[in-house]
């Protein structure tokens, strides 16, 4: 696997030595032969300790701190740390110019995030989420379907996310800290709602204006995040999102249903239906044609690693384009803002919340996938998402 980086071997720093950053990214990254991973960041000397005996001939560090003081030559870093400290490793980076991509969720409160969107800007680097379950095969089937026409213009999506328990980090450090606010920000909604509320967002094509949401929390004595999270978010044009993601669910499953003007995609997993009306012409009886496809997206595989390098092949797309904050990273943004509406609708007894977008961060286009060929100016000059910075 080879982007086009004119002939350079791009330099990248992996920070979180845990389980995504060893078992997703890092062999991703072994694929391909325009990238370096030249030094790992982990704050637990058993995590960095591994890496030393996994990667050939890599530096290690204790902090951000320690690898930017080495004075390591570096074009990116990937975060794959807990969300706590995606802010500040992100802004970090930015400043020693140096390009940015970052596990979701981007930060844990929307000013921050804008804040990340506007530092990218400034110091001219790219800044760029992992939203990778939009590079999953099943997820690519439906957006080629909806692309088609055959279902018609999206009313409402249904997306719901099973789990038995909380994914667990690495043993070494800390496994449970998903349950954690301290480090994980908040329950499910904060791990799982970025999948979800993108995925939302480029089926009904748009931001959501409102939201109610309700979380619950089944194990207070022992943890302070919720395990269990709905909510319905209006878009343009009285168009819904219905969410459901569970840490309680009796088996592990994404269930993904979308609702056109002509007919409905039923997803569960790797299944996909599309399911169209036929008019029997002489007595209008309505029949239900029903095409099943079947992906391979190696859902119950947590470190998608498959998903990861088109996803990485986005963020070089980026960086080659000075789409310093792109697309995707204003998507990342409104999920964050999003999460963080959810948790104050929750606490007040469900109310709904109105959902702005601050001057300046407006949605751009479509969805990039979607749009037309020839629509993407690779050589076109740096483009300010955030405009006045
Ligand atoms: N996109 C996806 O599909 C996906 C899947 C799993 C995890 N994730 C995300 O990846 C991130 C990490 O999750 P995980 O499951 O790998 O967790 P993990 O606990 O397995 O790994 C986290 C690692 O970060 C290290 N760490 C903690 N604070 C640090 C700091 N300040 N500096 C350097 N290292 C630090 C820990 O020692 C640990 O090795 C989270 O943001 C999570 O949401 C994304």
């Amino acid at each position: 696997m080879n982007h086009s980086t004119n002939g350079h071997r791009l330099k990248g720093a992996l920070v979180g030595y845990g389980f995504i950053g060893s078992r997703g990214h890092i062999p991703a990254y072994s694929k391909r032969r325009d990238v370096d991973i030249v030094a790992v960041v982990d704050g637990c000397a058993a995590r960095l300790e591994l890496a030393s005996q996994q990667i050939h001939n890599v530096r290690t560090y204790a902090s951000v701190q320690d690898l930017f003081r080495s004075g390591l030559h570096l074009d990116f870093i990937d975060v794959a740390t807990p969300p706590s400290d995606h802010f500040s490793i992100s802004l970090e980076a930015l400043r020693r110019g140096v390009h940015v991509l970052c596990e979701k969720p981007l930060t844990t409160a929307a000013g921050d995030a804008e804040a990340l969107a506007e530092a990218a800007v400034q110091s001219h680097r790219v800044v760029f989420p992992c939203h990778n379950y939009r590079f999953a095969p099943t997820i690519r089937a439906i957006d080629d379907i909806i692309s088609s026409g055959r279902i018609g213009r999206v009313r409402s999506v249904t997306l719901a996310t099973f789990r038995p328990t909380h994914a667990k980090g690495v043993p070494e450090w800390n496994p449970d800290w998903r349950r954690q606010r301290r480090w994980s920000g908040g329950g499910i909604a904060m791990d799982h709602g970025s999948h979800t509320f993108y995925l939302a967002f480029d089926w009904l094509d748009a931001w959501p204006t409102s939201l109610t949401a309700k979380m619950l929390n089944s194990e207070p004595e022992r943890w302070d995040t919720e395990d269990d999270f709905s909510a319905t978010l209006i878009f343009p044009g009285e168009r819904t999102a219905h969410v459901h993601m569970t840490w309680t669910a009796g088996a592990r499953s994404v269930i993904y249903t979308l609702h056109g003007e002509r007919g409905a995609i039923i997803a569960r997993d790797d299944d996909i239906e599309v399911v169209t009306p036929r008019t029997n012409g002489t007595s209008g009886d309505v029949s239900w044609d029903v095409d099943r496809t079947v992906t391979s997206s190696s859902w119950m595989d947590a470190s998608h690693t498959e998903w990861f390098n088109a996803m990485f092949d986005r963020f070089l797309t980026a960086i080659e384009s000075h789409d310093y904050a792109g697309e995707d990273m204003l998507d990342a943004c409104r999920c964050v803002a999003v999460i963080g509406e959810a948790y104050a609708s929750s606490a007040d007894a469900c109310h709904e919340r109105r959902l702005t977008t601050p001057s300046g961060f407006e949605r751009r286009s479509s969805h990039p996938d979607r749009r037309p060929a020839g629509d993407i100016a690779l050589d076109a000059p740096p483009v300010s998402a955030v405009p006045g910075v």
